[in-house]
């Protein structure tokens, strides 16, 4: 498939948006400092915290999992049976989550829920973090996929 050419000049701080990438979902979410500040303090409780099983590429393993910080760029595919999580970026109970809950998403179809990295929680269905595709600026507002 070709790359994808996305303009994230209009994603504003706390905003994801979703194009499209040989077919699949990619999500790309400009996290708040809020949203940044929630990822060392999940690091005992993601399966995978340093990102060891390549779910992305090497310039993304790093406690972020990206190239900017506040910006990820993620496959928005359950690594599970891959059905789609939702966005849940409210803390708590607010979103329905337990009351510890921080953030992030998760997958309806078996509960796996994944952090603000994309970083999967343990004990849960899902192998793996979600995937990072391969991607570069080409500008400071403007990503190629592929
Ligand atoms: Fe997401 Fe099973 S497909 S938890």
């Amino acid at each position: 498939g070709a790359p994808v050419e996305v303009d994230i000049s209009k994603l504003e701080s706390g905003q994801m948006m979703t194009v499209e990438w040989r077919g699949k979902p990619v999500w790309i979410i400009n996290r708040t400092k809020e949203m940044l500040d929630t990822l060392p303090k999940l690091a005992d409780q993601v399966a995978d915290p340093k990102s060891e099983k390549n779910q992305q590429p090497a310039y993304a393993q790093n406690e972020t999992r990206s190239v900017k910080p506040e910006l990820l760029v993620v496959v928005g595919i359950c690594t599970h049976l891959g059905c789609s999580p939702s966005s849940k970026f409210k803390a708590g109970a607010e979103e329905g989550m337990g009351a510890d809950w921080l953030g992030g998403f998760l997958c309806p179809c078996h509960g796996s829920t994944f952090d603000f990295a994309g970083r999967v929680f343990k004990a849960k269905p899902a192998p793996t973090n979600l995937e990072v595709p391969p991607h570069v600026y080409l500008a400071d507002t403007r990503i190629l996929i592929g």
